[in-house]
């Protein structure tokens, strides 16, 4: 499958990727203090090395909001990795996560149109559906009830402090947040916890959401734990920092559809030549790889190294003298060839809207078998089953 073309020497595993989509990414990860980063990132090294041996003991959940078409920028930073994990044979399952959609827009705008769109991307970069779960909130009433025991186990002042929310409170300045906002790291542990992931791949700027999880998985077993101690309801679920390489968009800036510089998966090939012809570049017309002096530059040798499998460095090397004209050549040939069969078969889908949602269907359905299994326990465990 395509993505195994993106070459692993060439990622760094201590820079994951967040894909772009949450608020205020950076502010938040720069919340996420050095010391327990590198905690988080040895842990990671061990969960990998424990995938390799035994990828079944691990049930992976991640996910998308559906706002907007994914980019390159999610495709090299988390989509392949999902699709590594998901072909070494971990249990997957991927939250298109619509009522997250209303947690931060007046409207919901094409909500429809847009999670068909992202299951389209993901099935043409290689999720595959009989193996990975795809499911919507909206689809499983039994995830969302899973809400009301767990914001039971949480403080209004320890959501209130939560980095993520907090980005989000100062980003909104005066506008009042809804209160969906201030207990959406609640329902994102509900979505990881339903289906018992113990695996959530992620950017640093996620670890706080993670950590709030695994502390209301813990606090559920001993609010209302089973008398038997040694099986709580739920796992703790791990975070996996080990993502992909974190690409900027066409003007050195962080990859954003709001920012007009992104490379989306499902633009034509002309698309992306005019997208890739307007990249910021700089006036030495020797091309060099020099990440700290020349991140433009860098950035688009990084995207055309990581998508044919070259060094950097050496596409540096050929291009020389040949300055930003040919160094753009040299990128949108890379990212044409390489997303060809990912269009193509993006196309395809797309040409289906019947298989698409019985595909969703399917998914759904799966989901919310094991939802309601998850909840039917929990039910016990409260004493509120009168069945
Ligand atoms: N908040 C994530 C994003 O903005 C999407 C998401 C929803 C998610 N539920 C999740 C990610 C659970 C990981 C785990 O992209």
């Amino acid at each position: 499958m395509t993505v195994t073309s993106l070459t692993p020497e060439l990622t760094d595993p201590a820079a994951p990727g967040d894909g772009g989509s949450s608020v205020e990414g950076q502010a938040v990860a720069d919340a996420v203090s050095d010391a327990s980063l590198r905690r988080s990132q040895a842990r990671s090294d061990e969960i990998e090395a424990q995938i390799a041996v035994d990828p079944r003991g691990f049930r992976m959940l991640t996910g998308d909001r559906p706002t907007g078409n994914l980019h390159l920028g999610h495709y090299i930073g988390t989509l392949s990795n999902r699709v590594r994990l998901q072909n070494l044979g971990v249990d997957t399952f991927v939250v298109i996560a619509d009522y997250q959609v209303i947690t931060d827009r007046d409207g919901v705008g094409e909500v429809q149109e847009r999670v068909f769109s992202l299951l389209t991307d993901y099935m043409a970069v290689g999720l595959d559906p009989t193996r990975t779960t795809i499911f919507t909130h909206s689809a499983i009433p039994e995830l969302n009830q899973l809400l009301l025991p767990f914001l039971a186990v949480v403080t209004d002042s320890e959501l209130r402090r939560n980095p993520t929310v907090k980005a989000e409170m100062e980003a909104t300045g005066n506008r009042p947040m809804s209160a969906l906002m201030l207990t959406y790291p609640v329902h994102q542990a509900a979505d990881i916890l339903f289906c018992k992931g113990n695996l959530v791949p992620v950017g640093k700027d996620q670890l706080p959401h993670l950590e709030q999880a695994r502390v209301i998985a813990r606090r559920f077993d001993e609010r209302f734990g089973r008398a038997d101690r040694r099986r709580p309801v739920f796992p703790a679920p791990e975070a996996l920092l080990s993502g992909g390489t974190n690409i900027l968009g066409t003007d050195g800036q962080k990859m954003s559809k709001s920012r007009g510089n992104t490379i989306e998966l499902g633009m034509s090939a002309d698309e992306t030549a005019k997208r890739l012809k307007r990249a910021v570049t700089d006036s030495d017309r020797h091309i060099t790889y020099d990440p700290q002096n020349r991140p433009e530059v860098a950035n688009l040798l990084l995207m055309a190294g990581l998508l044919s499998g070259r060094d950097p460095e050496m596409l540096a090397e050929e291009i020389g003298d040949g300055g930003g004209a040919r160094l753009k050549a040299v990128v949108t040939e890379a990212v044409n060839e390489h997303l060809a069969p990912i269009r193509a078969r993006r196309a395809e889908l797309a040409a289906d809207p019947g298989h698409l949602r019985a595909v969703l269907a399917e998914g759904n359905a799966r989901a919310r078998d094991v939802a309601t299994a998850t909840l039917d326990e929990v039910r016990a465990a409260m004493s509120m089953s009168y069945v």
